[in-house]
């Protein structure tokens, strides 16, 4: 199997605009028309899920591999398996009885979830893209308009990237929503990955980073 190469940007610290570019998301609400079949998804979810049951989101969750992992380190939780991708979530294992997945939009979801008051005991965000050009910084989850609406679900917020660059701005993102991060190397045996890109990045001997903040 091929090494996979690490993210390359023009960046050589955290992007000069971010504070200016987070602080504005923070002080307003994004507006952008919600995708029907989001909303049906959501809809639906949300007819299955009752709040005295502790939610966990696998946001971008690919095939699926850690929502069923998710699944068995948090067995009183109900963990939901969220991405946009139906050839991704068509390879998804067999799930417990306590994981499901959802095809959605993750800008769409996190409004849904939000607009429904909904609080997560946790939430993850395994190997986002990483959208490493300098000018792509708004499409980062941190610097992207849905930002407040993330942090908003509450509960304990982890991140896992392979780009540092990425990791240190979603911890200063986080300083900026006053919360604070917790940024950690990790050190991890191939049976103990999480996600397939993880299993590929450490086959690959990049560094893996974790970033981990309570929201709420
Ligand atoms: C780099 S992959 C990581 C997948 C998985 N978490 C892993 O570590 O193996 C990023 C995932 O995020 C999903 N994704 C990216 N943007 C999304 C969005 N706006 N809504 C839902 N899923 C999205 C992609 O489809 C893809 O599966």
């Amino acid at each position: 199997m091929r090494d996979s190469r690490l993210p390359t940007s023009s960046q050589d610290g955290t992007h000069p605009r971010l504070a200016e570019i987070v602080k504005r998301h923070l002080g307003t609400r994004w507006h952008q028309p919600l995708r029907g079949h989001s909303q049906a998804a959501f809809a639906r979810l949300a007819a299955s899920v009752t709040m005295d049951q502790g939610l966990v989101l696998d946001a971008g969750c690919g095939t699926g591999r850690s929502t069923a992992a998710l699944a068995q380190i948090h067995p009183d939780c109900l963990v939901i398996g969220v991405d946009r991708s139906a050839s991704r979530l068509a390879r998804a294992p067999i799930l417990p009885a306590n994981a499901c997945l959802v095809r959605a939009d993750l800008t769409d979801f996190w409004r849904l979830a939000r607009a429904a008051r909904w609080t997560l005991e946790r939430q993850y965000l395994l190997y986002p893209n990483p959208w490493p050009k300098a000018r792509h910084l708004r499409r980062r989850w941190h610097a992207h308009p849905v930002w407040p609406d993330l942090l908003g679900l509450g509960g304990q917020l982890e991140l896992r990237t392979n780009f540092e660059l990425y990791a240190e701005e979603f911890a200063a993102a986080l300083e900026l929503a006053d919360r604070v991060a917790d940024v950690q190397m990790l050190s991890l045996r191939p049976d103990q990955t999480l996600t397939p890109f993880e299993a590929k990045y450490l086959r690959s001997g990049h560094g893996l980073f974790q970033v981990r903040a309570i929201l709420s």
